[in-house]
């Protein structure tokens, strides 16, 4: 069968790993990809959005299947457009995608099914916001209701942030776009939890947690980036927290969907906080996390084109996923400046330590081919993913092959996984 995978990330990357590792899988494309992605598929110069060249290129080399890893095209609809030209593809239709795409919509989703999350209220008026703001409580979130790259969230300590942020979002539209409506939220403490799951419009099936580690600096300091570093499973994530989630969240998410005619087919990521109160869901993504996805698919042991077909084809009932009784610790290595400012262009040493070495993978994110070389070409780099034993031997692993890549201006936090430390 002939795979093509839409995206150029270290998500698109290691789900591209599992791709290659099925039986069913003779050739794999993908658009646009990058130079560690062209190491296991071909690479079509066709951006994520240009769907019309997607669908072409699909249609004109009888892809059998194609699996959208980013979150713009799913929700622009790029399934829908792949379904009507007749082609199978793996994701949420845009009508489900909004489920990422309008923070707004999720909430009021939550809201109406009774899933636990932050308390909130939604404006289109800047003023009326302004108002609502002088008797809520300090801390606030602020939340530009569209896609905003991770980064249309404002965590305001006082009232004058908090009427700053209203600016930035609804006036001066920092954001674009997505900040013409925008989504107020209770502040709520606790640790976070990413969970992905594979879901068929009715049944959902739960993969092994991760935690990311979003902000730039050690000892989350600095600004919020698309994720610096990840481990799974989380040790925080026990039995009863499941048992929570699965009575309160995950089927409850998936029936409301279906029972607002919004069927969800693909990958839900739940964004958890685990408060003193309870799970609740921070947010919703339609989409394998990034880079959750570079600790959670290396421990899967299904493989990945059955599951994805029984989501397509509403038979996720006898799907029973399975995944390694081991640990897995991914470090991201950045250009110095991600996620504000950096130079691109450097050279990349050291990729072919990892050639042959089982448990240790290198995910590229922001690289391109130049020549005969390999540079840097983004503000996350690499994803070095390492497995072990426990967290514990997974992140010295994990560590010790961050050493091995060189490049100029390589950056990574010293501390992924130490909170594994406290337990
Ligand atoms: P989101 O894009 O909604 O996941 O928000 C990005 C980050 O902002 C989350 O990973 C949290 O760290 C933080 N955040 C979002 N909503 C809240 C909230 N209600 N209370 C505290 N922190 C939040
Ligand atoms: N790592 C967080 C995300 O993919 O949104």
């Amino acid at each position: 069968m002939k795979v093509l995978i839409v995206g150029s990330g270290g998500r698109e990357h290691a789900i591209a790993a599992s791709v290659a590792k099925s039986k069913k899988v003779d050739k794999i494309y993908c658009a646009p990809g990058n130079a560690g992605i062209g190491q296991i598929a071909e690479c079509v110069p066709i951006g994520a959005m240009e769907f019309d060249k997607i669908t072409a290129f699909a249609k004109e080399k009888a892809i059998d299947l194609t699996i959208v890893g980013m979150d713009d095209p799913l929700v622009g609809g790029l399934i829908d457009e792949l379904e009507s030209a007749g082609l199978r593809a793996f994701g949420p239709r845009k009508n489900a995608a909004v489920l990422e795409g309008s923070k707004a919509f999720s909430k009021d989703l939550m809201k109406k099914y009774h899933i636990p999350t932050a308390a909130y209220e939604t404006f289109d008026d800047p003023k009326k916001a302004l108002a609502y703001l002088e008797t809520a409580v300090m801390p606030v979130v602020l939340k530009a209701d569209g896609l905003a790259l991770g980064k249309g969230v404002l965590i305001c300590n006082t009232l004058e942030e908090a009427k700053d942020g209203v600016k930035t979002i609804m006036e001066d539209k920092k954001f674009g776009a997505a900040g013409s409506r925008m989504v107020i939220e209770e502040f709520m403490t606790g640790r976070e939890v990413s969970v992905l799951s594979f879901v068929d419009g009715k049944t959902i099936r739960i993969m092994t947690s991760a935690q990311d580690h979003k902000r730039a600096g050690d000892g989350d300091t600095g600004l919020n980036t698309g994720g610096m570093g990840t481990f799974s499973p989380s040790p925080f994530y026990t039995e009863e927290v499941d048992a929570f989630c699965r009575k309160y969240i995950y089927q409850a998410t998936v029936d409301a969907m279906a029972s607002e005619e919004r069927p969800f087919q693909g990958i839900i990521f739940f964004g958890l906080m685990l408060t003193d109160k309870g799970p609740r869901v921070l947010e919703y993504n339609a989409r394998f996390g990034d880079p959750e996805a570079q600790v959670v698919l290396p421990r899967m042991k299904n493989d990945i084109i059955d599951v994805i077909e029984a989501c397509i084809d509403g038979t996720l009932d006898q799907i029973t996923l399975q995944f390694e009784e081991n640990a897995a610790v991914c470090v991201v290595l950045a250009s110095e400046g991600y996620p504000v400012s950096y130079e691109k262009g450097f050279p990349i040493g050291g990729l072919e330590k990892f050639e042959g070495k089982d448990g240790y993978y290198c995910f590229h994110a922001g690289t391109k081919e130049d020549g005969q070389q390999i540079v840097t070409n983004g503000g996350r780099v690499l994803g070095v993913t390492a497995t072990g034993r426990d967290l514990h031997e997974a992140r010295e692993n994990a560590y010790q092959a961050a050493e091995w890549v060189t490049f100029e201006n390589k950056y990574m936090r010293h501390d992924i996984g130490k909170a594994i430390d406290e337990v």
